[in-house]
């Protein structure tokens, strides 16, 4: 067995946490050789919540399962973590501007950020999922500034694995068949979902993209839209498969990719693909040895640059009103 792991999950009583704890401590994310801490870090609202779910985590027996904390405060929620999931955030109620939601989000952001910077150990491993997931990376490994800015990433692992079904939906290919999606720029509709460089079973993606009506009016949109879809279809937002995204997501930055493979995270940019540096922008990327390494050498032509162009110029729109807001 490995040494255990501390995991923090922040927004551990809402939809996502509670779909994702059970397979933690399950031992799907580290794997089945580490044993896990877990803290559920809450607001004073979501305490007697993740109460619960902690009593239903504790009668599940999970073998792996060392011990389970419930915090609301940043600081005890924070010490000592090996791999933080930030997914509660402040969501747009009515009448909120987006100016105001992201105001809302600085704060928490920044608050988790230093309470990192201050505790968690070496090495750690951050993934926000709360949105807008990639500006409060920004926010987060900003305030963290003895953290390596590479250990802070956001979920678009989930836009990944869309992709990767509406692909095989589409070619007749099982899931399986199908690697080297790739999604470039932000976590929202403008994000740029990229089949040019995939593998579909023995075919390449570009020959499915040569469908440019499928491909612009179909695939693209279907992808990007999907969580408005499906809050549309259920009532409330993904939360299963948000919580296999994250899920997902870790297991292969700490254990790695499966050779011959990509996937996609959002990460702070080096300067790649013309990507302003420090933007937290989804690039296709492969963990090797526990750290993401961006593909580099991937020809993208104008159809692709458009579209990365324009996500990327969302992502610096709610870079710079963080930075107005004082918060990076
Ligand atoms: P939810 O509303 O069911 O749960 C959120 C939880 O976070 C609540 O229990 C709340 O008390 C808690 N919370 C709020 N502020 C907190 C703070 N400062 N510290 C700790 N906990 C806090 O929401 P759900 O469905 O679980 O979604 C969570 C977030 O994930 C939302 O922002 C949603 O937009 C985002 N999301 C991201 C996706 C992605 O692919 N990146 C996909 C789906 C959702």
């Amino acid at each position: 067995q490995r040494s255990p792991a501390v995991v923090t999950v922040t927004g551990a009583a809402g939809s996502i946490g509670y779909a994702a704890l059970f397979r933690i401590a399950a031992g799907e994310m580290m794997g089945p050789d580490t044993p896990i801490h877990l803290r559920l870090l809450e607001i004073p609202s979501g305490m007697a919540a993740a109460e619960g779910t902690a009593m239903e985590l504790e009668d599940s027996a999970f073998p792996l399962l060392r011990s389970i904390e419930i915090l609301d405060d940043p600081r005890q929620g924070f010490d000592g973590t090996d791999v933080a999931l930030l997914i509660g955030s402040r969501p747009r109620s009515k009448g909120m501007e987006r100016g105001d939601l992201l105001a809302a989000n600085g704060q928490i952001f920044t608050v988790q950020g230093r309470a990192i910077n201050e505790g968690a150990a070496d090495g750690v491993r951050v993934l926000v999922v709360g949105n807008p997931a990639n500006t409060n990376a920004l926010v987060a490994a900003r305030n963290a500034p003895d953290v390596p800015a590479d250990r802070f990433t956001a979920l678009t692992r989930l836009d990944h694995n869309r992709a990767i079904a509406q692909l095989a939906k589409r070619s007749g290919a099982p899931v399986d068949d199908i690697s080297r999606v790739s999604i470039w720029g932000n976590h929202s509709s403008t994000q740029y979902p990229d089949i040019f460089h995939a593998r579909v079973g023995g075919k390449s993606g570009a020959s499915f993209a040569q469908d440019r009506v499928w491909l612009v009016d179909d695939f693209i949109p279907t992808v990007a839209r999907r969580g408005s879809a499906i809050i549309e279809a259920r009532g409330a937002s993904s939360a299963a498969s948000a919580a296999n995204g994250a899920i997902d997501h870790v297991h292969d930055w700490v254990l790695g990719t499966p050779d011959n493979d990509w996937t996609s995270v959002a990460l702070s940019s080096p300067g790649a693909y013309g990507i302003p540096e420090g933007l937290v922008s989804s690039f296709p990327a492969r963990s090797i040895d526990g750290s993401w390494r961006i593909v580099e050498g991937l020809a993208i032509d104008g159809f692709s640059r458009k579209r990365i162009d324009a996500s990327v110029a969302e992502l610096e729109s709610e870079r710079d009103s963080v930075r107005s807001m004082g918060f990076i």
